[in-house]
C-alpha cells in the first residue's frame, strides 16, 4: 500500500472512495469546503436527519455533484471535545474494515483537526488503521474476502516532513502489528517452535539484526531444565531464539523482551477440555509481540538496545511428558516441584529470564498469555501488569498511555509467594485457584534476581475470539505499539 500525504482541493481528489469525518457539533472548515463544492448537500442530510456526526454513524453517499470522486463516506466522530486517541483509532478500524471488505484500490482519508490530538498523531494512526484493517484472519481460505489498498491519500494533511515520517511511523507499526497477527493467526501444525525460528531468522537478516537460535542439545548445554522438561512430550523439538538490536552503542544499556511462546498447549497430562484448548495455537503471542516489537523498533532505528528472547515449545501428552511431582532443575539452579503441567508458560519463562538475567540486562520486559486467571480479573481486552520496580513500571505505564493500550497494575504481596512453598523443592510451579495471576508473577519473580522487570500478562488481549465492526477476531498484537512507545522514551 502506498501512503502519501496530499494537499489537494477536496473537489479535485479522485479515488474509488473519499473518506469524510464530520463532527456532532459545528461542521468542521473540512465539511464546510465539501459543503461549499457539493450543493450543501451534508447540511441538507443534515437538517433531514440523515447525518448528525454522532460518533461511529456511516452514511454511503454516491455520485456527488461537484465531486471528482464517485463515492463519499462520511463517517461520525461525535462532540469534537469529547474525542480521544482510542475512539479515532476504533472509528479509523471500523471505516477501514468496512472499504477493505471489497476491492477499491485507491482511498482518499481526509484528516480532520483533532483537539486532542496532535495532526502528525492523527495522521499516524489512520496510517496503522488502514494497513492492520485491511489484513484479515483467513489464512487459509480460497478465496480473499478482505483486500488491501494500492494507493492511501492523507488528503488536506499537508505534506510537510512531520506528517510523512508520521505516515511512515504509522505504516511500520501497522506492519509489525500485522507479522505478529499472522503468526498468531496461524494454524499450530504450522507453526512449531522451528518454524516460528525460521521465521525469526528470516527477519532478523532482513533486519539486519544479530540473531542466534538455540537447539535442543544448545539448550541442554544452558542447563535450561524447566524449559525442556515442558518440551519432552512433543515430537516437535523446542527452540530459543535470541535477537540482539544494537541502536545505542555497546556500553548503554540493554532492554531484554522475552516472550512467552508456547506454541500449542494442550496443557500435558493436567490436559485442558476442547473448549479452552481450542485457540491454544495462540499460546505463542508473547513470542510473536516481541518479534513485532523488534520489527518495529529496527525499522524505527530507534536508539535503544535491545536484547529479544523467545523460548519456544509444544506442551504436548506423550509417554515422555513430564508428570506432576516431578522435581526439575531451572537453568537458575531452583528446583521446581510440578503441581500441574498446564502452569507451563512460566517454566519455559523462568528459564529464559535468567538467561536474559546472566546477559547482563539493566531491565526486562516479559510478555506472556500466562493465566486464564488475569482474563477472569480484568477481561479480555485489558493487560495485566506486574514489577518489582514501582519507578520503571509508572515510566511503562505513561507509554501504554501514549500508544492507547489499556493496562491495569496488580499487586504482588507476599502472601501470594507463600502459596508456592513446596515441601520437596524450592518452589512448586502452582499456587491455589485464588489470584493465580499474582502467583504466576510471583513465580516468574524468582528468576529476575534484582534487575528492574515487568511482567505483562496478555491472555486476554493477545487473542480476539470474535470479530466486532472495529477489529477482526484472532491475533490483535496487543501491547506492540506500547513496547515501541516505551522504546522511544528510554
Ligand atoms: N496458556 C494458558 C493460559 C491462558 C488461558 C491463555 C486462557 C489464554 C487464554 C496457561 O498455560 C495455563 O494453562 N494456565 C493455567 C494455570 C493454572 C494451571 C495454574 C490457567 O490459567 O488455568
Ligand atoms: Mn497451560
Ligand atoms: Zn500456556
Amino acid at each position: 500500500m502506498q501512503i502519501t500525504a496530499s494537499d489537494q482541493t477536496i473537489s479535485e481528489i479522485s479515488a474509488d472512495w473519499l473518506v469524510l469525518p464530520v463532527f456532532e457539533s459545528e461542521p468542521s472548515p473540512l465539511e464546510q469546503a465539501f459543503d461549499a463544492a457539493a450543493c450543501n448537500v451534508i447540511q441538507r442530510l443534515r437538517e433531514l436527519g440523515d447525518v448528525t456526526g454522532e460518533q461511529g454513524e456511516i452514511v454511503e453517499l454516491r455520485q456527488v455533484a461537484g465531486m471528482k470522486t464517485p463515492r463519499v463516506l462520511l463517517v461520525g466522530l461525535g462532540k469534537a471535545d469529547a474525542l480521544t486517541r482510542a475512539k479515532l483509532e476504533r472509528i479509523c478500524m471500523t471505516v477501514f474494515r468496512r472499504l477493505s471488505s471489497k476491492k477499491n484500490r485507491s482511498v482518499a482519508f481526509t484528516v480532520p483537526d483533532v483537539a486532542n490530538v496532535s495532526a502528525a498523531q492523527v495522521a499516524e494512526i489512520v496510517a496503522t488503521a488502514a494497513v492492520v484493517a485491511s489484513s484479515g484472519q483467513s489464512v487459509y481460505k480460497k478465496k480473499a474476502d478482505r483486500f488491501s489498498f494500492d494507493e492511501l491519500s492523507l488528503a488536506t494533511a499537508g505534506s510537510d516532513e512531520a506528517t510523512q515520517q508520521a505516515i511512515e511511523r504509522g505504516r511500520i507499526l501497522g506492519e509489525s502489528i500485522n507479522l505478529t497477527r499472522e503468526l498468531v493467526n496461524r494454524h499450530p501444525g504450522e507453526v512449531t517452535p522451528k518454524y516460528f525460528a525460521d521465521r525469526a531468522s528470516e527477519l532478523a537478516a532482513k533486519l539486519q539484526v544479530h540473531g542466534e537460535v538455540m537447539d535442543r542439545h544448545q539448550l541442554a548445554q544452558e542447563r535450561m531444565g524447566a524449559l525442556l522438561a515442558v518440551s519432552r512430550g512433543s515430537t516437535e523439538e523446542p527452540r530459543l531464539v535470541v535477537l540482539r538490536y544494537e541502536g545505542a552503542g555497546e556500553s548503554a544499556p540493554w532492554l531484554a523482551l522475552v516472550g512467552k511462546g508456547v506454541t500449542f498447549d494442550s496443557g500435558g497430562l493436567s490436559l485442558k477440555p476442547s473448549d479452552s484448548m481450542k485457540s491454544m495455537k495462540a499460546d505463542m503471542a508473547g513470542a510473536a509481540t516481541v518479534l513485532g516489537a523488534v520489527n518495529a523498533i529496527a525499522r524505527l532505528k530507534l536508539k535503544v538496545n535491545i536484547i529479544a528472547a523467545m523460548g519456544l515449545v509444544e506442551n504436548m501428552v506423550s509417554g515422555s511428558s513430564y508428570k506432576l511431582g516431578e522435581v526439575l532443575t531451572a537453568r537458575s539452579g531452583t528446583t521446581i516441584e510440578i503441581h500441574n503441567t498446564d502452569a507451563e508458560g512460566r517454566l519455559v519463562l523462568a528459564d529464559v529470564l535468567s538467561y536474559v538475567v546472566d546477559e547482563g540486562v539493566s531491565q526486562i520486559i516479559d510478555l506472556a498469555t500466562l493465566t486464564g486467571s488475569c482474563v477472569v480479573a480484568l477481561g479480555e481486552e485489558v493487560t495485566g501488569v506486574f514489577t518489582n520496580n514501582q519507578p520503571f513500571c509508572d515510566q511503562f505505564s505513561t507509554a501504554a498511555r501514549a500508544a492507547g493500550e489499556d493496562i491495569w497494575q496488580l499487586p504482588m504481596f507476599e502472601s501470594f509467594r507463600d502459596q508456592l512453598k513446596s515441601d520437596v523443592a524450592d518452589i512448586k510451579n502452582v499456587g491455589t485457584r485464588w489470584g493465580g495471576a499474582i502467583t504466576a508473577a510471583k513465580f516468574l519473580e524468582e528468576f529476575v534476581a534484582d534487575t528492574p522487570w515487568i511482567h505483562l500478562d496478555i491472555a486476554g488481549p493477545a487473542f480476539a475470539e470474535s470479530t466486532k465492526p472495529h477489529r477482526e477476531g484472532g491475533g490483535t498484537g496487543a501491547m506492540l505499539r506500547t513496547l515501541v512507545a516505551l522504546a522511544e522514551s528510554l
